[in-house]
């Protein structure tokens, strides 16, 4: 049995292989669910590994997502007080009432009955991908063929975001998610993204349009910068998160061909094998964070007041007492109550859209490519280990 530790810890990153957890999470998670950790800037508070605590602190409103209070659980080049602006609209870090107020504008834009309506437009977005990479070249980097294009194409053309402008937006959104920017090569990337989104905010005023921006500009609710930081919260988020899970779930399949051929042969698999897939990967591995308004007792143990909480949602995923053989991948078990899009107020507002863009896109791949395979060894493939959002910066296929 290991002990569990005795000082505090520091946020463990390096994933045990390159679908699993930090090893050493997984073990703190047997001692239970909450431990003292040293965030980056030196903050005492804890780490969280257990999902049922984690479910409970994220659906808590004593404690707070606002960025001015919390700490950052790795070295963030934009850690300092001063540095850490966001912009009016950036929703994701604040409290209720404020959250609210953007997030009811929203909720209508994502519901099961919205993304179905857009189901027909996505399978049209992914055969067209799919048609390109077979005219393409052999090896292809699947990312920037197929999972980096659909989300992002999606995304675009919901929000109305000319897809013609993605060479800077992606540029700029990779910039603000790589720990490896230095502190002005991510303020820079905030400031042009914000420019960039002003200036949409602008030509939606002159030229009313019929896309989720335009819908919201017209509505009057919101205000120009207001408007801006809520389109870059949806454009980064929307494109980030789905093209990651969809390089790196394909990856995850194609090292474990009975999974890929049940996703591959049965058409009734896709539902739980995205869910799987989620709960297996656990892509947004740095965070969520959180810091308690006031005293908070939790699993035998007292939160004070201005503590953070840093959240390991892989850990969490893999908990044995929600998850039964939590290790394996079962693209067959019904996996719905996973953290991967969180829990709580902030639970992602894109769920619905990304789950109907790896429903079809996966198959899909893997049915128009068969004999698809990795054109160099696993270990080759470059893994997005120090990025906010954890992937594959690219894999190689071929088929
Ligand atoms: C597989 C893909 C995705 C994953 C794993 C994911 C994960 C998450 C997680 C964990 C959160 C909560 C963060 C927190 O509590 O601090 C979140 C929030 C959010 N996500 Fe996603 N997301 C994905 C796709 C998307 C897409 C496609 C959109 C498109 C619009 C989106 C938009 C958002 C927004 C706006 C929030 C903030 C919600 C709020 O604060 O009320 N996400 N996401």
């Amino acid at each position: 049995m290991t002990e569990a530790p005795s000082c505090p810890v520091t946020f463990p990153t390096a994933r045990r292989h390159l679908f699993d957890p930090p090893g050493e999470v997984l073990q703190w998670q047997r001692q239970g669910a909450l431990h003292r950790m040293t965030f980056a800037d030196g903050h005492l508070g804890w780490l969280l590994t257990g999902h049922s605590a984690a479910r409970a602190v994220l659906a808590d409103n004593r404690f707070s997502n606002r960025t001015e209070l919390t700490h950052p659980p790795v070295p963030h080049p934009l850690a300092r007080q001063e540095n850490r602006q966001l912009p009016p609209g950036f929703f994701l870090r604040m409290d209720q009432p404020e959250h609210t107020r953007f997030r009811r504008l929203l909720t209508g834009q994502f519901t099961v009955r919205r993304m179905r309506q857009l189901e027909p437009r996505i399978e049209e977005i992914t055969s067209d991908r799919l048609d390109a990479m077979e005219r393409g070249d052999r090896p292809a980097d699947l990312v920037q063929s197929f999972a980096l294009p659909i989300p992002s194409l999606v995304i675009c053309e919901l929000l109305g975001v000319p897809y013609g402008d993605r060479a800077q937006f992606q540029r700029d959104s990779a910039a603000l998610l790589n720990l490896d920017s230095s502190a002005e090569q991510m303020s820079a990337a905030l400031v042009d993204l914000m420019a960039y989104m002003r200036d949409l905010v602008l030509r939606k005023r002159a030229e009313p349009a019929d896309d989720l921006l335009g819908g919201l500009v017209a509505g009057g609710e919101l205000d120009d910068e207001e408007l801006a930081g809520v389109a870059l919260l949806l454009l980064i988020a929307g494109h980030e998160t789905t093209a990651n899970m969809l390089a790196l779930g394909t990856f995850a399949l194609l090292r474990d061909p009975a999974q890929l051929a049940l996703l591959r042969d049965d058409p009734e698999v896709a539902d739980n094998a995205v869910e799987e897939l989620l709960r297996y990967l656990t892509i947004i591995h740095m965070g969520p964070v959180r810091t308690a308004l006031e005293d908070v007792e939790l699993d035998g143990r007292l939160i004070r007041a201005g503590e953070s909480v840093a959240f390991s949602l892989p850990a969490a995923n893999r908990d044995p007492e929600r998850f039964d053989d939590p290790d394996t991948l079962d693209v067959t078990r019904p996996a719905t109550g996973h953290l991967s899009f969180g829990h709580g107020i902030h639970q992602c507002l894109g769920q619905q859209l990304a789950r109907a863009e790896m429903r079809i896109a996966y198959p899909a791949l893997l049915r128009r490519f068969p004999g698809l395979r990795l054109a160099v060894p696993a270990e080759e493939v470059p893994m997005r280990s120090h990025m906010t959002i954890y992937g594959v910066h690219r894999l190689p296929v071929t088929w």
